[in-house]
């Protein structure tokens, strides 16, 4: 078979053929370092960021694990620990800087520790430049697009005892089929596409991620079957923006399709998505979820800001009043439908008056729940060049009365449930109290009730006694 270096672009299948070469390649390399030493190897990765990077860390710890290592979420007693980092705001960035300078020292303690980062952080050029010169420990530095290398990349780190660092600028071939280790064994994520084309003013995304990618249908539905057949009962479908779904392939294929026919599946009983985007959303999806009883009763919708001035500015294509006529619409469709949302704050150039604007659409569209955040200058975006970067006492100020305006409307929203019956699928243990479970409504409100984990990962009917804010208190029934 051919392992020549310089030959990344080729067939999936060749691809894919490669890459398990060198997964027992490692493999057998780590079976030797463990006979050496008389324990096993453990490796930790560590997730920044959204869904699509908590997909990406279950495909790497699929390799990892497929290597010979075992799970550990404690870098500190881990031989391999991996970063899979996000770059959206700065403060994910400093995040990562400040706990790579803490593992600098676990890692002189253990003469097996690799330490390697990947993500979007790594998609930016003078990080990388800055981790080379000034973080010399870490072993390999990857990107967005190869993260199906990471055997081989280790195996380049193994044999070269030197750093490695691979990135690539796009999307030259995607290996779908390797091993995965998924968080929960009843739900999982799941890639429809990659990439973004919508260069919104402040977002770094497009930069990081590369140009928007559909996967064939066919392919999305295979991997859920297969998923199903492992005991997945709900897929979230990933995208940044799926209304776009299709647009790349050679054919006439929309999202609302894609849920069609993901819905046929047997034996799937929830399919959630993120993200779409106000600017396009079809009826047809809206009539996709009203008529398809297996897609979740939720939409997350970001609005970014209420005010029509600044979302021209930020590229988002719609104005406030297009954006509060699509929540209408969608609500007398699906009138219990949960909506929640993005929002953020401190804009360059944002007035009171925008901010205003913002609140109105809050206490207007009545969302079930709102993700803030205060406006990150990424460098290389419009954003960043614009002048009237909002001062930082006016933005904490209004970031604040945002949170009060969103946990009120959010509040008295939510309640509407309450005295319902409603089905939940059990996640996990109660943190607070192991007599409780927690679980999520199809409108992904959590709910906590008493029973034992043997209902975990299933769908139990549960009465909802009382709404916490954002959460609710139930009795199974
Ligand atoms: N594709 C999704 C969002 C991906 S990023 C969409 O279009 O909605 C997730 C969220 O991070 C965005 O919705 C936005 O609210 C926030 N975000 C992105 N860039 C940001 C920046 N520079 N500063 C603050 N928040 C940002
Ligand atoms: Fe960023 Fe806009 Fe793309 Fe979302 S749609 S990822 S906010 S550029
Ligand atoms: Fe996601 Fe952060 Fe990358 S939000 S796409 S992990 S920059």
């Amino acid at each position: 078979m051919d392992i020549n270096k310089d030959n990344k672009v080729g067939e999936s299948k060749g691809a894919l053929e490669r890459q398990l070469y060198f997964i027992e390649k490692c493999r057998e390399y780590i079976k030797n370092i463990t006979e050496e030493i008389g324990r096993p190897l453990y490796a930790c990765v560590q997730t920044f960021g959204c869904q699509m990077n908590a997909r990406d860390s279950e495909k790497l710890l699929g390799i990892l694990k497929e290597i010979g290592y075992q799970e550990t979420d404690k870098e500190e007693e881990a031989d391999f620990v991996l970063y899979n980092t996000c770059t959206v705001r700065e403060n994910a960035n400093l995040r990562v800087y400040g706990r790579l300078g803490q593992l600098r020292n676990v890692k002189k303690k253990n003469p097996y520790m690799l330490i390697a980062m990947c993500g979007c952080m790594m998609q930016e050029p003078d990080v990388v430049e800055k981790i080379r010169k000034s973080y010399k420990f870490v072993d390999v530095i990857f990107g967005t697009f190869n993260i199906f290398q990471l055997a081989e990349l280790m195996y380049n780190r193994f044999t070269s005892g030197s750093q490695v660092i691979d990135i690539w600028d796009n999307t030259k071939e995607v290996v779908e089929e390797l091993p995965t280790s998924r968080k929960y064994p009843f739900k999982s994520g799941v890639n429809i596409m990659y990439g973004c084309n919508n260069f919104c003013t402040y977002c770094i995304v497009p930069y990081v991620r590369g140009r928007e990618k559909s996967r064939e249908p066919k392919e999305i539905v295979r991997e859920i079957e297969k998923l199903v057949s492992d005991g997945v009962k709900e897929v979230m479908l990933l995208g940044q923006n799926v209304n776009s779904y299709g647009k790349t392939l050679d054919y006439e294929f929309t999202f609302a399709q894609l849920l069609g026919e993901i819905a046929k599946i047997e034996g799937l009983e929830r399919i959630r998505f993120m993200t779409p985007h106000p600017k396009d959303l079809s009826d047809e999806l809206i009539y996709a979820i009203r008529d398809n009883s297996k897609v979740c009763n939720h939409i997350h919708l970001p609005l970014q800001s209420g005010s029509s001035r600044l979302l021209k500015l930020m590229n988002r294509n719609y104005t406030k009043e297009q954006y509060l006529s699509l929540v209408d619409k969608i609500r007398k469709e699906i009138p219990d439908i949960s909506i929640t949302t993005d929002i953020i704050v401190g804009f360059p150039g944002e007035t009171e008056e925008d901010f205003q604007d913002t609140l109105d659409v809050v206490r207007t569209a009545k969302y079930d729940s709102a993700y803030t955040f205060i406006y990150s200058k990424r460098t290389g975006t419009p954003a960043a060049k614009m002048e009237n970067q909002v001062p930082e006492d006016i933005v904490k100020d209004r970031f604040n009365r945002l949170l009060e305006t969103v946990s009120q409307v959010s509040h008295s929203h939510i309640k509407r449930y309450e005295g319902k019956e409603l089905d939940v699928l059990v996640e996990d243990v109660d943190d607070h109290d192991a007599s409780y479970v927690t679980g999520r409504m199809t409108n992904n409100i959590l709910v906590h009730f008493k029973a034992d984990r043997s209902v975990i990962g299933k769908v139990v009917k549960v009465h909802l006694d009382e709404c916490k804010g954002f959460y609710y208190m139930g009795t199974i029934v």
